[in-house]
């Protein structure tokens, strides 16, 4: 039942579904409003220094028009402070929308060559996650995402720093500007990441060719893919990813937004529930794509009349390919039956 336009779904009982977050940039949650008010607080003069010329920024035709502002925007970003402010605004959110697991990302070189070191990123996002389960009810894990568009030479010292400092990170991941820069590139530092014992997880198939999808898991030995909408392109791709089960952390509203696809309508998604992939529902960036984890649940039940079950098998899918301890997800999927009998 993914179609059915008269299904109806309360949308207090959305936001009440409890979930996993595995796709989620903790850059990509930095709101207009703390934009301005750390580049206040910091003395920085932003290009688009009020909410109304910032906020008229927020029009994208692609991932790199999006990635501009993105990485401009994180300018502000300058103290632990800034950096644990932002986590915690995003886990505060997060719980609003029925969150009960977050992986995040955050990109390391970004901050770096703006010349932030890289314990005052780590510090500050890891002491608002250290808080995190007591505070908002959230369990956390922390993925390092590395810079597709710079060498891997560069990718390779930062992993060696973060080892070296033991940053609580359980993986890695590969983010930033997808065309032109295959997962080929990345071969030794997914090599050195999976001896340092990290979980491994790569963007592919967003705006790249269902080939990246495919070098992902056969040259990087990813055990998750991010978006992977481009997939549904190669049948015999996906008939490989729904006998391996392999997560795909699926973004609706950032595809939209980025525009790697028309519209919510078009999106991929219901095909490929019906084809049995293994996908849930993310948010990417929420400040930049209209909203967080729950709005992009409410809009695909707004679109596509989804009853309780599809909403409660993408949150179930969510859950067990969290990189959580196998006691949390029990705990998690018991929380997901207790909703399901609340719905009857
Ligand atoms: N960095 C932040 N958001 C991203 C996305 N959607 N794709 C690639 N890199 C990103
Ligand atoms: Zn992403």
């Amino acid at each position: 039942m993914t179609h059915s336009p008269d299904a109806t779904i309360d949308p207090a009982a959305l936001a009440a579904l409890p979930k996993a977050e595995l796709h989620l940039h903790i850059e990509g949650t930095l709101e207009a409003e703390l934009i301005l008010e750390l580049a206040a607080r910091n003395g920085i003069t932003l290009p688009f220094p009020t909410l109304e010329t910032l906020s008229a920024q927020y029009e994208f035709t692609d991932l790199q028009s999006f990635l501009n502002l993105y990485y401009a925007n994180m300018a502000v970003l300058i103290t632990e402070a800034d950096f644990a402010d932002m986590t915690r605004a995003y886990l505060r959110r997060a719980r609003e929308s029925g969150v009960r697991h977050a992986e995040i990302m955050f990109d390391p070189q970004a901050h770096l060559v703006r010349g932030i070191e890289l314990s005052t990123a780590v510090n500050g996002i890891a002491s608002a996650l250290a808080s995190s389960e007591a505070d908002f009810g959230i369990t956390t894990a922390l993925i390092a995402a590395f810079l597709r568009d710079e060498p891997e030479d560069s990718a390779l010292e930062v992993l060696e720093a973060l080892l070296a400092m033991e940053a609580p990170i359980i993986g890695i991941g590969l983010d930033s500007a997808e065309v032109g820069n295959p997962p080929s590139k990345f071969i030794r530092l997914y090599q050195r990441a999976a001896a340092a014992g990290l979980r491994l997880v790569a963007h592919a198939g967003e705006e790249g060719p269902p080939s990246y999808v495919e070098d992902a898991l056969n040259l990087l030995g990813v055990e998750r893919i991010d978006h992977g909408i481009r997939a549904v392109e190669d049948k015999f791709l996906v008939q490989r990813l729904v006998a391996e089960q392999v997560p795909l952390t699926v973004c609706p509203l950032s595809n939209v937004r980025l525009r790697a696809v028309d519209t919510l309508a078009a999106h991929p998604l219901p095909q490929m529930i019906d084809a049995g992939l293994n996908v849930c529902v993310n948010s990417d960036d929420p400040a930049y794509f209209g909203g967080h984890v729950g709005a992009n649940f409410a809009a695909l039940v707004a679109e596509f009349g989804w009853d309780g079950a599809t909403v409660e098998k993408l949150a179930r899918n969510s859950i067990r390919s969290s990189f959580a301890a196998a006691g949390r997800k029990d705990e998690l999927l018991d929380e997901l039956a207790a909703w399901s009998a609340s719905q009857t």
